[in-house]
């Protein structure tokens, strides 16, 4: 019997095409032809629309049509660790916070489940980065400040932004009165996309306890979600950035502000007031939870 992978398509430009290829061939996904992939991991053909490649939300059906040519099976792959589709991407909002983790027990908790992500294989990323890149800041942080995913510089040096846009972050926080050690900095995905391409779901999808981790583990008062992919992970929000500010979210009780990537301001400067008004609204909110 062979199944046919019915996909939805995404919206593609050529860096996101030539990245899912790259990220499918490292899972197991042979290219056969212009317009049809082999996954070696299951019985299975994926065909895919000319000019766009599969994203997630695909459902399995019987296949009619006569079968492709197949390859001679490969034996040297690991064995695909790619989600079904049940397995992807939901919000992570709505659950109860696990018990409270007394301050004293943070460290350690986040030290043990820093081991965990260092030697972790649960998608493709762990065979291209250099070091997975988990957190950094206090473990009783007020607020939680959360990215994307390390680029180069984070993937050398093994802290979340420390390239141009880190920097800009901190100048950010540094204008509302903290430093880097006062709050922490994680990111949704914890190993560096190739070539700074943007996660994909199912990486997303795979990396999202270590987060809720993190925030469970820190419990702060405040969530300060840096861009589309923070929204996505954590509130299952798939629409603009700019839509999603000034609307209230909160994850497990605890309130979330939305607001974009400091790369967008590195890309257009004329936008950094937006930030600074996202940074105001989470002073105020810090000082009126203080009260
Ligand atoms: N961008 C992110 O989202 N995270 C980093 O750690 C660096 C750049």
């Amino acid at each position: 019997m062979m199944i046919i992978l019915q996909v939805e398509v995404a919206v593609i430009n050529s860096d996101e095409l030539v990245a899912t290829l790259e990220y499918w061939q490292l899972s197991g996904i042979d290219v056969l032809s212009g317009d049809s992939l082999e996954y070696s991991g299951l019985p299975a053909f994926i065909p895919v629309k000319s000019g766009a490649v599969a994203g997630v939300g695909s459902s399995f059906t019987q296949n009619t049509s006569p079968p492709l040519p197949k390859r001679a099976a490969k034996t040297t792959k690991p064995a695909p660790t790619l989600p079904k589709p049940e397995t992807l991407l939901k919000s992570s909002a709505d659950e109860p916070l696990i018990a409270f983790v007394e301050h004293k027990d943070r460290p350690e908790q986040l030290v043990k489940l820093q081991a965990v992500t260092a030697s972790c294989q649960r998608c493709e990323l762990h065979l291209t980065r250099k070091q997975a890149v988990f957190g950094v800041g206090s473990p009783t942080a007020p607020v939680v400040f959360v990215g994307e995913g390390p680029g180069a510089d984070e993937d050398r040096l093994g802290e979340p932004f420390v390239g141009d846009s880190g920097k800009l972050l901190d100048k950010m926080f540094h204008s509302i009165g903290f430093k880097r050690e006062d709050i922490y900095i994680a990111n949704v995905v914890k190993c560096r996309p190739p070539g700074n391409r943007n996660p994909l779901h199912a990486e997303i999808a795979l990396c999202q306890n270590y987060l809720i981790d993190q925030l469970q583990i820190i419990r702060p008062k405040a969530i300060f979600c840096l861009g589309k992919f923070a929204l996505l992970c954590l509130l299952g929000y798939d629409g603009p950035v700019g839509k999603a500010r000034g609307q209230s979210f909160s994850w497990r009780g605890i309130p979330v502000i939305a607001s974009f990537h400091p790369a967008y301001y590195l890309r257009t400067p004329s936008k950094k007031n937006a930030g600074w008004q996202d940074l105001l609204k989470l002073q105020k909110l810090l000082q009126e939870l203080d009260k």
